[in-house]
């Protein structure tokens, strides 16, 4: 009888970004060309396993056109809710429902999965590889940038020009108005967004979550700018930055989420009053998600893809592939998770800020 082609299977977990489909036609690209296997693409993350019927696709070599490679989102859908192993049930409690994804992997016969996600979906992930006996290769994507062990994530570069671009089209309607515009990015536990698009776009102020910032210094540097001679700033804010309180400014929603966001309007508030300045806030929230994928995050999804596929004909498993020095490596997943890669407060962008005249609330 003849043999079955290896199947793998490839979900998207956590939140979307830009360049998640690209990575997706890699990989089906190399696997099924280079090496003739059959590529299941999960729906909605470890949800497709959890449903009866499983909800799951067979991707073929139609999806290795270069259509999806433009697309924004995921053709596969994907959650940042449902942790199987505490998996919300409609009474409240919480139930571990991870031999049932478990179930589902054996059932659609995939030994051998490639998780596109965040440390949080890999860290799930990985659990359950080990509990199920699943080869596992993670795939970085977060627009926050804040995967351990890999200088990009799919995402990032496209969420900063999106920032970036903001900045371009709020300067002129500041400039316009004699005002201070308050941009919020995000970015949950990390400041990469705020620090990159800030200095592309010219911003006068950075607050990051990784430096305290103080509101009597933002104040004095705005005023300074304004001795200086100019009618307008710029302050970017990254969503996870604190209030006066010390308190993360965050946003219940109706489906029982938490995430933050409302930091802008406390600091334009804020500023407002301590400058006298008149103030604008935009917050610029999941417009930095969406979008078609810059073409650094198409090269590095695509890069990603297939050295994803090849780990995997190499017989290499609870691996990540990264960027680093320019190319596309592999590292041991657990180092992938071990910590957030946080913004270094001595790096070269902190440096370049303080060189350029930035304000980082600090000074
Ligand atoms: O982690 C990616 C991210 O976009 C964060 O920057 C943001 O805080 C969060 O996801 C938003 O999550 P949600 O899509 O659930 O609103």
């Amino acid at each position: 009888m003849a043999q079955l082609p290896k199947t793998i299977g490839i979900l998207t977990s956590g939140g979307d970004c830009a360049g998640l489909n690209a990575a997706i036609r890699a990989v089906v690209s190399r696997a099924v060309q280079g090496y003739g296997w059959r590529v299941l693409g999960i729906r909605h993350g470890t949800m497709g396993l959890l449903r009866r019927p499983l909800e799951f696709e067979t991707l073929d070599l139609r999806i290795a056109t270069g259509n999806i490679l433009r697309l924004g989102g995921t053709i596969l859908g994907t959650t940042n809710r449902g942790d199987p192993f505490a998996f919300p049930m409609p009474d409240g409690s919480l139930r571990d429902r991870s031999a049932e994804v478990i179930a589902g992997l054996r059932e659609l016969g995939i030994d051998t999965l490639i998780g596109i996600g965040g440390d949080g979906s890999f860290a799930i992930l990985r659990r359950l590889a080990q509990q199920g006996g699943i080869k596992l290769v993670g795939i970085p994507k977060t627009i926050d940038n804040d995967v351990g062990a890999t200088e990009n994530s799919i995402g990032y570069h496209t969420a900063v020009m999106v920032a970036a671009e903001a900045l371009d089209r709020l300067q002129p309607t500041a400039a316009s108005h004699d005002r201070v515009m308050v941009l919020e990015v995000m970015g949950r536990d990390a400041g990469h967004i705020a620090l990159a698009a800030g200095i592309a776009g010219g911003a006068d102020v950075i607050l990051i979550p990784e430096i305290p910032y103080g509101l009597e210094q933002v104040a004095a540097h705005i005023e300074k700018v304004r001795l200086q001679g100019r009618n307008f700033a710029l302050v970017v804010v990254a969503e996870a930055v604190k209030d006066r309180g010390g308190q993360p400014v965050q946003q219940q929603h109706s489906g029982g989420g938490v995430t933050y966001g409302g930091i802008g309007h406390r600091l334009g508030d804020a500023l407002a009053r301590l400058t006298g300045a008149e103030t604008r806030v935009t917050v610029l929230g999941h417009v930095q998600r969406g979008g078609q994928p810059t073409w650094s995050d198409r090269m590095i999804a695509s890069a990603f893809g297939v050295h994803a596929v090849d780990l995997i004909a190499a017989g290499k498993s609870d691996c990540m592939v990264a960027w680093q020095n320019r190319g596309v490596v592999d590292v041991p997943l657990g180092e992938a998770v071990a910590a957030p890669q946080q913004v270094d407060p001595d790096s070269a962008l902190v440096r370049t800020a303080r060189g350029l005249g930035i304000c980082l609330g600090d000074d």
